[in-house]
């Protein structure tokens, strides 16, 4: 028999960035030593000193190379000396693109221990996953700014919506939620953004109907943020476009925790995929040894979920619920809390 074996490729990227991808890899190690399979890691060099040194984000011979791996773990990229969007858009939105990440799956949970930011909540008020659609709607880079006259600017946005993408991002929601026994609540704003709303609502029923034994719900994304801090035990798995999905999972973060606490995965199901915390470079704490690292820890349990090592990924959820409110309650350091939760996983 052969071993089971991963090419993962690193991008450390900025900031605390390799800081916690050192992290995610000691619990890996520990998790494939436990569970018998090998991890081969190449790293590329990516990100603010790369493009400082040669005004190179991603080149297409880095991008050829990133192709032949198993799955991508991404540390954070962002940095106070470059302007911002470029390496946003130039490495993050355009490794979305250029691979067909077209979900961004975006789990959060409330772990024992970690105060939320609402009062008089448990774990099980709060575990919603949010399915974010990850390569059109505003992100597409459509529009234009026009001069109308001396002074006279006007800038538009173009929100790109196709019944294809938003056919494969809903049925990930739904199969998602069946498989976990879930509800699906499309987020949208169909009473304003008419064209694109009622095409979201037409596939949403559409895939619906093949998934019957999976409650569903709609809401309006303004309500949404509402119901998610007075109710949230309404959500269980939200399908929403982009942008909603971007602000949605931000708000998501800060009611189980903060940034820190959550990871996601840029998915494109059955090929490559990149795995990364929600959280940014945190140039303010780089260096000092404070960032945590559980984002980046349950992003590796997502690659691991993804790349079909289920019991592996159950070990890193486990150890991230066993360890997470001993880090909101102390003093513990990066390293430290990588130490515990590799002895968790392990
Ligand atoms: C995220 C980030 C990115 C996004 C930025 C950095 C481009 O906010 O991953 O949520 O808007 O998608
Ligand atoms: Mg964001």
């Amino acid at each position: 028999m052969t071993e089971r074996s991963y090419r993962i490729g690193l991008i450390r990227g900025d900031g605390i960035g390799p800081e916690v991808v050192a992290e995610a890899l000691r619990v890996l190690d520990a998790v494939a030593e436990a569970e018998g399979f090998r991890i081969e890691t190449t790293d590329y060099d990516l990100g603010a000193e790369r493009y400082l040194r040669s005004s190179e984000v991603l080149p297409g011979s880095v991008l050829g190379e990133i192709r032949s791996q198993d799955s991508v773990l991404l540390g954070a990229v962002g940095d106070p000396r470059v302007p911002p969007g470029v390496l946003e858009i130039g490495l993050l939105l355009r490794l979305r693109q250029e691979l067909d990440l077209y979900v961004n799956l975006r789990p959060s949970r409330l772990y024992e221990g970690v105060p939320s930011a609402l009062g008089g909540v448990t774990p099980a008020d709060l575990n919603l996953t949010i399915v974010r659609e990850n390569t059109e709607g505003l992100y597409a880079g459509k529009g234009e700014v026009t001069l109308a006259g001396p002074n006279e600017e006007l800038a538009t946005e173009v929100s790109i919506n196709t019944t294809q993408a938003v056919h494969r991002v809903t049925e990930y929601a739904f199969e998602l939620a069946a498989r976990e026994g879930r509800s699906v609540t499309m987020v949208h704003k169909v009473n304003v953004l008419e064209r694109a709303g009622s095409l979201w609502q037409r596939v949403f029923k559409e895939v619906a109907a093949d998934y019957p034994a999976v409650p569903t719900a709609y809401s309006h994304v303004d309500a949404a943020a509402l119901l998610m801090v007075t109710q949230p035990r309404r959500f269980q798995v939200i399908v929403t476009d982009n942008l909603f999905g971007d602000i949605l999972s931000d708000l998501a973060a800060g009611l189980v925790g903060g940034i820190g606490y959550v990871g996601s995965g840029n998915i494109h199901p059955g090929g490559l995929s990149v795995f990364e915390p929600v959280h940014g470079s945190a140039p303010d704490i780089a260096g000092t040894g404070k960032a945590n690292p559980i984002g980046a820890v349950i992003s590796a349990g997502l690659m691991l979920r993804h790349l079909g090592e289920e019991s592996g990924a159950d070990r890193i959820e486990a150890a991230v619920a066993s360890v997470a409110g001993k880090v909101a309650g102390g003093q513990a350091g990066t390293r430290e809390v990588g130490g515990w939760l590799a002895e968790a996983a392990g």
